[in-house]
């Protein structure tokens, strides 16, 4: 399978503890600062059509602004109720100050 990084916003684009929403192609994705460790999932809540940026980011979970959805941004793991099923995450890396996200199969 092939993959592919794509250099998605500067490093101070994201401060820590805070997330944004980017896109590459028709994805949604948020990529998030933990303690300045970069982590990227899909945006988009797998219980309904609500981005997850819009939601709030308490540590390593992210709760959905919509009906209160908890993830593990790490892993995806779907935490709470309502959601059960698991986000996409992401690889990322630095290069020049800029982080950069793998899209795999792309
Ligand atoms: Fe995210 Fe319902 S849309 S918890």
């Amino acid at each position: 399978m092939s993959e592919v990084w794509h250099s998605v916003c500067a490093r101070d684009e994201v401060q820590a503890g805070a997330m944004l929403p980017i896109e590459i192609g028709d994805m949604h994705i948020a990529v998030y600062n933990v303690d300045d460790e970069y982590f990227a999932t899909d945006n988009i809540c797998t219980h309904g059509f609500a981005l997850l940026t819009d939601g709030f980011l308490d540590g390593d979970s992210v709760e959905c602004a919509l009906h209160g959805g908890c993830f593990n941004i790490r892993t995806g793991k779907a935490l709470c109720e309502p959601v059960d099923v698991d986000l996409r995450t992401f690889r990322t890396r630095l290069v020049d100050d800029r982080v950069e996200v793998c899209i795999d199969g792309a």
